[in-house]
């Protein structure tokens, strides 16, 4: 046996015993603040309604909602870029990411679920060929634009994966009027249609949750911003994203990631979400729900 076994086995004492002593707050904070990104301090809305405490990462996580394919919208640059987020996010628990460019013709014409799905495939094959242990799927972030009906029709619909869910959202200053419609269509054609980020839907509150309401209705699932939960995407944002946690109104949680100066906030994000929900709540909106679209156990 080496002579220095014992101070070693002190020395690994004594530091389980401190990172027990921190507070979960504390833990998150002492993350939050080792993280380059965040010199510009962000606005934090309460966070007094804390359940459970934080745990360690855990790996098995699958993010539904990602700009990691390469050079295609305003997501990661280049590969360089998309393998530095990689490296990150496997750092952080997760094995795979369903890549969902913005698809909207007006401003990307060229992503097409055609030509997503032959993207994926190649980014897939750099992946392996560089010996980078990490699961791409296709997808796509399909903007419910006017018209949007029609080219569905003629281009296809971008499903996750091999699944029916489709990835929705707008960009519009208030709910517009073909996005029930969208739905609508979406349901009546048998996809499940996911609506990416609702928190962050500018207007009253109250009148955004009576759209969702209606929509919930309708069938329609909604996915949480992680990086909504610090503040990031506004006050109105946190507000909103804490009242749908709590009413357990999300399917799923995701990154929405773009570029790797960027993602560190998504992260404490997810940190900030297992503090003041509780890692069960979280694991399985990251963990367990995505395996639903993916169909892996
Ligand atoms: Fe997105």
């Amino acid at each position: 046996m080496p002579s220095d076994w014992f101070p070693n086995l002190l020395r690994l004492t004594v530091r389980l015993i401190r990172t027990k002593r921190l507070t979960d707050k504390a833990k998150v904070i002492q993350v939050m603040s080792q993280r380059p990104d965040h010199s510009t301090p962000q606005p934090q809305p309460p966070t007094s309604r804390r359940r459970a405490p934080a745990v360690p990462v855990v790996a098995d996580r699958i993010d539904i909602h990602c700009h990691l394919l390469p050079g295609i919208d305003d997501g990661c640059r280049d590969s360089e870029e998309s393998r530095e987020c990689i490296r990150r996010l496997k750092a952080a628990g997760f094995v795979g990411s369903i890549c969902t460019p913005h698809m909207w013709p007006e401003a990307f014409p060229a992503n097409t679920p055609a030509n997503i799905r032959a993207m994926v495939a190649r980014f897939d094959e750099e992946l392996r060929d560089a010996g980078i242990d990490y699961r791409v799927w296709p997808g796509g972030e399909l903007r419910l634009f006017e018209g949007v009906i029609p080219w569905l029709e003629k281009n296809g619909v971008p499903t996750l994966g091999d699944s029916n869910f489709v990835l929705v959202d707008f960009w519009d200053k208030q709910w517009p009027r073909h996005a029930n419609a969208a739905f609508e269509w979406l349901i009546k054609n048998k996809y499940q249609p996911i609506l990416a980020h609702p928190e962050r839907i500018p207007g009253s509150p109250t009148d955004l949750d009576k759209r969702l309401l209606e929509v919930e209705k309708m069938g329609v699932l909604l996915q949480g911003n992680a990086r909504s939960v610090t503040g990031g995407e506004g006050m109105a944002a946190g507000e909103m994203v804490r009242m749908l946690m709590q009413q357990n109104r999300y399917a799923f949680l995701a990154m929405d990631l773009h570029r790797p100066d960027g993602l560190n906030s998504r992260l404490d994000g997810l940190a900030l979400a297992e503090v003041e929900f509780g890692q069960k709540a979280v694991d399985f909106l990251i963990i367990k729900a995505p395996r639903r679209i993916v169909k892996i156990d």
